[in-house]
């Protein structure tokens, strides 16, 4: 019996193994399986139940109250601000600002709404020297330093009882009745669950903050992600100002919606005009440079692709990506090699999405392609030139969703034409009716040779060119 208590889980995914192993099957991570002791099973009750009363579709069901918390940014991440009763979940690398943002949070929510402010982590003295630097000290705020579960929940109560508390963070929580350390899967879950049931009933919102942690010492947000209403991810690179929150799910609002910051020396700055922002340090034109018209959310975002394509001095060239999927540079690079006939075989090959964001929008494959051919060749992408396409593997360029929003971002920001796919008919009718006038091309293409071609015509073009100068 002793023997069956021991259970090996998962600090990543939460799996649950019967033997200690090197790499979770369920996840793939490694070195992030631990020793947990199982929970008490005891006699359950026999089951008796009452029989459940059902309800139409149809019926009165307002939509939730929202209170917003001034920062527009967080506001819209949130589908339009905090819904009461509800659980987020904000995760995010340490360090990157989660306890600076929530701090703002609450600080901008406190003018008419009672907060709760609750570290495990860092004493009330450093919560006070940052609200120094974020110049909110005089907000009415409640500050406590406690990591035990049940002393968090007795002091929800009463008339003065808050309707916003952030738990920061969820992996110092612990709950009396569980033997297992803080920080581990079992007490991540029994900790979140409880309060979450506590916060449900009484109408609290809760926002609760994980650590993400590559080494799995401690258990990772994943675990919590089904418990929670709201998943917004913080993230940025290290070395960036920029930081960025991402709703990965939202039961109360949109998904994949971004909202920008900027860290600077007093807080998180709100930053409204983020393709300004991601373009701002672009050296003009250079080869190895495009510039892809995505959307983040329901928002469009201008953002610079950058390609190396270099000669490897290795048996094995490298591939190395930042801020896209490596798997996805595999496939470009293959079809562009397959159905154009480039050859990067012996290159390294080396890209990055400027300013630290991650794209996953498939619509970014044209732009990748076209930030790669032009280092390959050494033509610069057209002037003024956005790019957005998907590629299919026999090198067709497919529509993407959302071109309007993309053109529409693009002319605001001085562009002057567009390497987009071929749009459906009607789509063109409404498009070429929308962009008379305006001076802005779309160059429309069908397959990525055409992309190509528009390389290979431009060094075509520039040898003649130097000749009726030089003559
Ligand atoms: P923090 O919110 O403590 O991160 P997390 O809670 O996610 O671990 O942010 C820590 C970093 O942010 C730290 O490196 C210092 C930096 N920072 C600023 O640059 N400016 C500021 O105004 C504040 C408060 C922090
Ligand atoms: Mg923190």
């Amino acid at each position: 019996m002793a023997k069956n208590d021991a259970r090996f889980v998962c600090q990543d995914c939460g799996a649950v193994h019967r033997k200690w192993m090197g790499r979770c099957d369920a996840c793939g991570a490694w070195n992030t399986i631990i020793e947990e002791q199982a929970p008490e099973a005891g006699p359950r009750p026999a089951p008796k139940g009452r029989r459940i009363a059902f309800e139409p579709l149809k019926g009165e069901s307002a939509p939730p109250p929202r209170r917003q918390t001034g920062i527009g940014e967080f506001d819209r991440v949130c589908g339009g601000g905090l819904v009461a009763g509800s659980a987020v979940l904000v995760g995010g690398d340490p360090g990157i600002g989660k306890s600076t943002l929530l701090l703002q949070v609450v600080a901008g929510l406190s003018t008419n709404t009672r907060v709760l402010y609750i570290s495990g982590e860092e004493a009330i003295d450093q919560v006070r020297l940052r609200a120094q630097r974020l110049a909110v000290v005089d907000r009415p705020v409640s500050l406590a330093a406690a990591t035990n579960v049940g002393d968090v929940i007795a002091s929800l109560d009463g008339r003065d009882a808050p309707e916003v508390v952030v738990i920061d963070s969820i992996q110092t929580m612990y709950v009396d009745a569980l033997d297992s350390a803080p920080g581990t899967v079992a007490q991540v879950r029994a900790a979140a669950s409880e309060l979450i049931r506590v916060a449900k009933r009484r109408g609290i919102t809760l926002l609760i903050v994980g650590h993400v942690t590559k080494e799995g010492t401690l258990a990772g947000p994943r675990v919590l992600e089904h418990m929670v209403d709201t998943v917004l991810y913080f993230e940025g690179e290290r070395g960036h100002q920029f930081r960025i929150l991402r709703s990965v799910k939202n039961r109360f609002g949109p998904t994949d919606e971004i909202g920008v910051f900027e860290m600077s020396d007093r807080g998180l700055g709100e930053v409204h005009n983020p393709s300004a922002l991601f373009l701002s340090e672009r050296r003009g034109d250079v080869s190895g440079a495009a510039v892809f018209a995505g959307i983040e959310g329901t928002r469009p975002l201008l953002v610079e692709i950058q390609a190396l394509v270099a000669p490897t001095g290795l048996g094995t060239p490298r591939r190395a990506v930042v801020g896209w999927d490596s798997g996805r540079l595999a496939m470009i690079l293959a079809v562009l090699e397959t159905r154009c006939g480039l050859v990067f075989g012996g290159s390294d090959v080396y890209l990055n999405v400027a300013g630290g964001l991650r794209i996953g929008e498939p619509a970014a494959d044209l732009a990748v392609a076209a930030a790669l051919v032009s280092s390959l060749t050494g033509e610069i992408v057209p002037h003024g030139a956005v790019v957005f396409g998907e590629i299919g593997l026999s090198g067709e360029i497919r529509a993407v969703g959302q071109t309007e929003a993309r053109l529409k971002e693009a002319q605001k920001l001085g562009f002057t034409q567009a390497l987009m796919p071929a749009v459906s008919r009607s789509g063109r009718a409404a498009s070429a009716a929308s962009a008379a006038g305006s001076g802005f091309a779309r160059r429309e293409l069908a397959e990525l040779a055409d992309l190509v071609a528009i390389f290979a015509a431009a060094a075509q073009r520039r040898p003649r060119q130097s000749e009726t100068v030089r003559s």
